[in-house]
């Protein structure tokens, strides 16, 4: 008994550590595909508990009635046939599969036949190991931190430039499989504001680890702001002296792979993410927090920081370069 309670104080204490993981959480979902997965996910736990509950009870129960004491005849006990137990251990199990297949296959064909008129639309497209994000109805690119307004229903179509990737954000629902010749389908509806991790559920390689980004869910008057922001050209006017430095290394170095302006015309060719408004992205590199310290980091050693990423390190670079170049990352603002 001291056994099963231990074994139980483990599950719950690891449980408990799910929720550390902060925005990560399938159990508080934010959208609403995600809430149905989360009732489904409760109905099969659930049934779970019960079947598991009385299997534990009977088993404690009989091994302690026919535990071996002195003048004690297992055989008296044993039975060749019980049709009435056989019956129930079969129909019953039956009949739970039942119960949790019938919600969970309305679910899946239910979210098939959804009407997607009205519905926003975002190409989704990863590459070793990095994630572009392309609103084909608005005509602009970001990369690694996907806004979308909140309320409001987003077919996200998957592509992939490379191997097998899969797209998961797990408080707005998922996860489904980016396949490279191949496009897949899915359906977000965030129905809370606040920003949400998504991440790579399928290993890609030796940077899969890292191949994270952030969802904004912005209210709609936040996410219309951004868009146009977006739309707006970067214009190097405001630029002090040494993010002009840094806005020429950047020229000579860096933009025959970034562009600098989320429009999506300006993006053409350019086989590196998009870089318009880095300076107010949380992160860099997908999974580092966005200080100048792990810019500087990912921009002299890109393959140290990410295994296995296309980034190369810039050639001949001096201190004053890097610091430059930081700089000029930082003012690419909204
Ligand atoms: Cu991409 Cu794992």
């Amino acid at each position: 008994m001291k056994k099963i309670v231990g074994i139980w104080g483990s599950c719950l204490l690891l449980l408990s550590g799910c929720s550390a993981i902060q925005n990560m959480d399938v159990l508080n979902p934010a959208g609403s595909q995600a809430a149905e997965q989360y009732s489904l996910i409760k109905l099969s736990m659930y049934i779970m508990l019960i079947v598991m509950v009385t299997v534990v009870v009977l088993f404690v129960r009989f091994v302690h009635k026919y535990r071996a004491r002195p003048g004690f005849t297992p055989e008296k006990h044993q039975e060749n046939r019980n049709k009435k137990l056989e019956l129930t251990w079969t129909i019953l199990p039956f009949v739970l599969l039942l119960i949790l297949a019938v919600p969970m296959v309305k679910s899946v064909f239910g979210e098939e036949k959804q009407d997607n008129t009205g519905a926003m639309k975002v190409k989704v497209t990863a590459s070793e190991y990095w994630w572009k994000f392309e609103y084909p109805e608005e005509g602009i690119v970001t990369s690694q931190e996907l806004h979308l307004p909140k309320g409001k229903r987003v077919v996200i179509e998957l592509h992939s430039k490379d191997v097998i990737h899969s797209f998961w954000v797990p408080q707005l629902g998922g996860k489904q499989d980016l396949i490279p010749g191949r496009t897949n389908k899915m359906a977000l509806t965030p129905e809370k504001v606040g920003t949400y991790q998504g991440k790579c559920g399928e290993f890609c390689g030796a940077g899969h680890s890292f191949m994270r980004f952030l969802v904004k869910v912005d209210s709609q008057q936040d996410y219309q702001q951004w868009v146009n922001q977006m739309k707006k050209e970067n214009t190097s006017s405001k630029l002090s002296a040494q993010e002009s430095e840094g806005q020429n290394v950047f020229k000579n170095n860096c933009l025959s792979c970034h562009a600098t302006s989320g429009v999506a015309s300006a993006n053409q060719g350019k086989e590196g993410p998009n870089l318009a408004g880095f300076g107010d992205r949380e992160r860099v590199a997908g999974f580092m927090p966005n200080t100048e310290k792990n810019v500087l980091k990912w921009l002299k050693d890109p393959k140290k920081v990410k295994p296995g990423t296309e980034m190369p390190k810039a050639k001949g670079l001096s201190k004053d370069d890097y610091a430059a170049l930081s700089a000029y990352l930082k003012a690419l603002e909204k």
